[in-house]
């Protein structure tokens, strides 16, 4: 039986090019889409796709009077939380792909995905090579106690930290807090400086142009140190393949989980 799905900011830079793989596929099918300037439109006439037919509403209440199995929220920070929690209270599982959700609307997104008995995904990234940079930062974590995070994107990405760094910050919150030779309040000159305290983790963000996103962490230890970094490319592809298998795990768990990992098998 197909999953349908809703997908909020389906005429994106990210969610046009999973709203396509979808049309695409055999197992899932898109009931309603959400985008401002599109509303009142089809979305296979907007994004030039005759295998879509999809209408488009201004907002996700609207979109939601569709039933729908999940529900996949791909707008901006500002609107995110409001739509996720619309559509649990409709009864449908959800995928965050949206970026700067703060860790108290994660806490509040998980209350009611436990109260519904619904599955809520969350990744801050849904690149294999971001997942991977995951897994071995954990590991790190366990080895060498010193770390910093640093998150570099174009000049116009308002939010910050971005959703893969804050993601990357709380996993190795789950192991322990980086510890710091110098304590922060000990700093000489500005205490900025040194980046914000994110979860136990040193983050500092860099929005310049010329950069697309990437996400790097340092581990340092006396006289050796290691670097993870992972650099996208300027296509939304490798999100694609991530997000899909996100719809298709998300009704195998109830609660909040954030990251594509564990619906992997790593
Ligand atoms: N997790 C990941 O792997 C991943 C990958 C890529 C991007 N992202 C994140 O996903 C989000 C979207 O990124 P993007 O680059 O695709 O952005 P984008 O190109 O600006 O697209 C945003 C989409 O959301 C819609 N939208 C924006 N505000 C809205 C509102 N208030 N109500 C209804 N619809 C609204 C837009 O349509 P209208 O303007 O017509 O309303 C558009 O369809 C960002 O937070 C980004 O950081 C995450």
């Amino acid at each position: 039986m197909s999953i349908r799905i809703s997908l909020a900011g389906a005429t994106g830079w990210a969610g046009s090019a999973l709203a396509l793989a979808i049309a695409k596929s055999n197992d899932l099918t898109l009931v309603s889409a959400v985008s401002r300037t599109h509303a009142g439109h089809d979305l296979g006439d907007v994004l030039d796709e005759p295998l879509l037919h999809c209408p488009i509403y201004a907002t996700t209440q609207e979109a939601l009077a569709h039933a729908c199995d999940v529900f996949f929220e791909f707008t901006k920070p500002d609107v995110a939380k409001s739509n996720v929690l619309a559509a649990l209270q409709q009864g449908a599982h959800v995928v965050i792909g949206t970026s700067g959700l703060t860790d108290a609307d994660y806490a509040e997104i998980a209350r009611v995905a436990e109260q519904r008995r619904l599955g809520v995904l969350a990744v801050g990234n849904f690149a294999l090579t971001v997942v991977l940079l995951q897994k071995f930062s954990e590991i790190a974590a366990r080895y060498i106690p010193q770390w910093e995070i640093i998150d570099y994107a174009h000049a116009g990405k308002k939010d910050a930290p971005s959703g893969t760094a804050r993601e990357l910050a709380y996993r190795l919150s789950n192991i322990r807090p980086s510890e710091l030779t110098i304590p922060l309040e000990q700093t000489l000159g500005p205490v900025e400086t040194r980046g914000a305290r994110l979860t136990g983790s040193q983050v500092h963000s860099i929005r310049l142009p010329g950069y697309t996103i990437s996400a790097e962490i340092i581990f340092g230890m006396p006289d050796q140190k290691l670097t993870i970094r992972h650099d996208s490319g300027s296509s939304a592809q490798p999100y694609v393949d991530g997000a899909l298998l996100a719809i298709r795990k998300v009704n195998t768990f109830v609660g909040l989980r954030r990251g594509l990992d564990h619906v992997l098998d790593l």
